[in-house]
């Protein structure tokens, strides 16, 4: 169950003359000031790129779109009938903001615009925008923008509706991107880097919206070995067997209760010629439905630990696109896979499991499933050898109290968590770095085994952080790491908004893929 595609290219011409069906200009909110109250005119301001368009009209263009409702509020979409003053039937003026004072509007700022506009034009097959974008060193990350905003506004699940709705409107196919030079080689990179992220972004969306009965364990691993085998990566499968004679104690232990049986995926990337000689390791959560297991859940809102594999799906995601990027630098991904289920050979609360890294653990909640397979993958990331660990998973329900629906937490190697931190304000992607206390390693001491599963006495004080900490106790001393808890930003269950679509978000593949690029670049 896949979304249908949408294509990106460049153009140079006069946006007042392409054949398109829609044609997308910025409007900017006039900032508060002393000049705000000059009239209703007077609060909107035509951003760059809208000369030809302003020019047909007339004059007249501003007047109209604020006589139409347009403030140039972010992510506000004001369409308008052109009758012919320009080729395309329709001009759609998309909201930015406030003009930023001698500068263009920030990255994001454009990717949440093109979205919008992208996303408000589904029923459109072709349409161009004529965006605001720097012709300095800025230029090529605005583009970037622009680009993958357009796409990732154009995604939608292709869903399981057994009759075609009459008012479905199709995703836009086509898009052009207005800039001054489209023959421009950097321009031109910047589009095919987009289209190999943005594609990646769209199929972890797909994998995250596939229903849990069409995407358990075997069936998540075929998909994910099948695209990696394509995109040219070397996979390897290990299946139940494998993990319990491997001594895959947690992935074993979490995955014992479900018919569908557990997996590890693995994926790498080994680039030709010279490298920095650094190795990268990803690691992401997939549990492919979480019922909590014996701790079972309430059923309200259940369904939506179908997304439990977010992190999973967005490792499997940004190898395929650093598959396609091709960075200098060693990248191996590990997926582990399980159903968390309540059943007769379920793994129960007071269980004691050895971890792959010979640890052992006393579980005392069965819904703490993440860290047990993540403790296996991440202490076989160590054990194969890497330099850098970056782990990714939809963790805990305390993320999203500490730090609400928009903004990763970051636990790990105090300067490998200020490196998230920056590639996720760089991609649009916000994450934050949190601490590991003490004082919340030593409530997770147990009478009986190595560490507790959670605090010993199912204190939930610092619960994102527990994560965190026991997620530590299986990354050798060697390995710089990173727990990226996207356990709000992973899925989201609001109406569309900028380039998030409803569903999997495919947080954070964009800051993976940034973070590889960067320790390529810089080591
Ligand atoms: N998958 C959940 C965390 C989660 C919660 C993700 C909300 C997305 C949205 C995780 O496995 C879980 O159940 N966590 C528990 C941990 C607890 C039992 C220690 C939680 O957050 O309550
Ligand atoms: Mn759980
Ligand atoms: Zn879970």
């Amino acid at each position: 169950m896949t979304s249908s595609s949408t294509t990106l290219s460049l153009v140079d011409t006069d946006p007042a003359e392409l054949a398109v069906d829609a044609i997308v200009i910025g409007v900017h909110s006039q900032t508060t000031g002393p000049d705000a109250t000059s009239g209703p005119a007077g609060t909107l301001l035509l951003a760059d790129g809208a000369e030809s368009i302003a020019a047909a009209f007339d004059g007249k263009l501003t007047a109209t779109l604020a006589l139409l409702g347009a403030t140039g509020g972010p992510g506000e979409v004001i369409k308008l009938a052109t009758l012919g003053t320009v080729t395309a039937p329709l001009v759609v003026a998309v909201g930015l903001g406030p003009e930023p004072t001698g500068a263009a509007p920030a990255p994001e700022t454009l990717r949440r615009a093109a979205g919008a506009a992208v996303r408000a034009l589904a029923g459109a097959p072709r349409v161009a925008l004529s965006l605001p974008l720097p012709d300095d060193a800025d230029a090529p990350a605005a583009l970037r923008a622009v680009a993958e905003g357009a796409l990732l506004g154009g995604y939608r699940f292709a869903g399981y509706k057994t009759t075609p709705q009459p008012s479905r409107r199709e995703p836009v196919a086509e898009v052009l991107i207005a800039v001054p030079d489209a023959a421009d080689a950097t321009a031109q990179a910047e589009v095919d880097r987009a289209t190999a992220v943005a594609g990646a972004v769209r199929t972890s969306r797909d994998w995250v919206n596939t229903a849990p009965n069409e995407l358990r364990p075997p069936a998540f691993a075929e998909a994910v070995a099948t695209a990696a085998r394509a995109a040219g990566l070397d996979v390897e499968v290990l299946d139940e067997e494998q993990l319990r004679a491997g001594g895959y104690g947690g992935i074993t232990a979490v995955g014992q209760g479900s018919e569908a049986p557990p997996r590890l995926v693995k994926l790498t990337w080994t680039p030709q010629g010279n490298t920095n000689g650094k190795r990268v390791a990803l690691v992401g959560k997939g549990i492919t439905f979480d019922t909590g297991g014996i701790s079972i859940k309430p059923a309200q809102g259940m369904w939506e630990m179908k997304s439990d594999m977010a992190g999973a799906a967005a490792v499997g995601a940004a190898m395929l696109a650093i598959a396609a990027l091709k960075p200098a630098v060693t990248v191996t991904g590990y997926l582990p896979m399980a159903e968390n289920m309540p059943s007769g050979t379920s793994y129960r609360p007071g269980d004691v499991v050895t971890m792959f890294n010979g640890k052992r653990v006393e579980v005392l909640n069965t819904d703490a499933e993440g860290r047990m397979i993540l403790g296996d993958a991440m202490a076989r990331a160590c054990a194969d050898g890497t330099d850098y660990l970056f782990e990714t998973s939809t963790l805990t329900g305390g993320q999203v109290i500490a730090l609400g629906k928009r903004i990763a937490g970051v636990m790990g190697t105090p300067e490998l968590c200020e490196r998230v931190k920056v590639a996720g304000d760089t991609v649009g992607e916000p994450a934050w770095p949190m601490p590991l206390p003490d004082d919340v390693r030593k409530g997770m001491d147990s009478d009986v085994a190595d560490i507790s599963q959670v605090n010993a006495g199912m204190d939930r004080a610092g619960h994102m952080l527990q994560g965190g900490v026991f997620l530590r106790e299986f990354v050798t001393d060697d390995v710089a790491w990173a727990h990226i808890d996207i356990a709000g930003p992973g899925y989201h269950s609001g109406e569309p908004t900028g380039y998030w679509t409803k569903g999997g978000t495919g947080v954070p593949v964009r800051t993976l893929v940034q973070l590889v690029e960067d320790v390529a670049a810089n080591g």
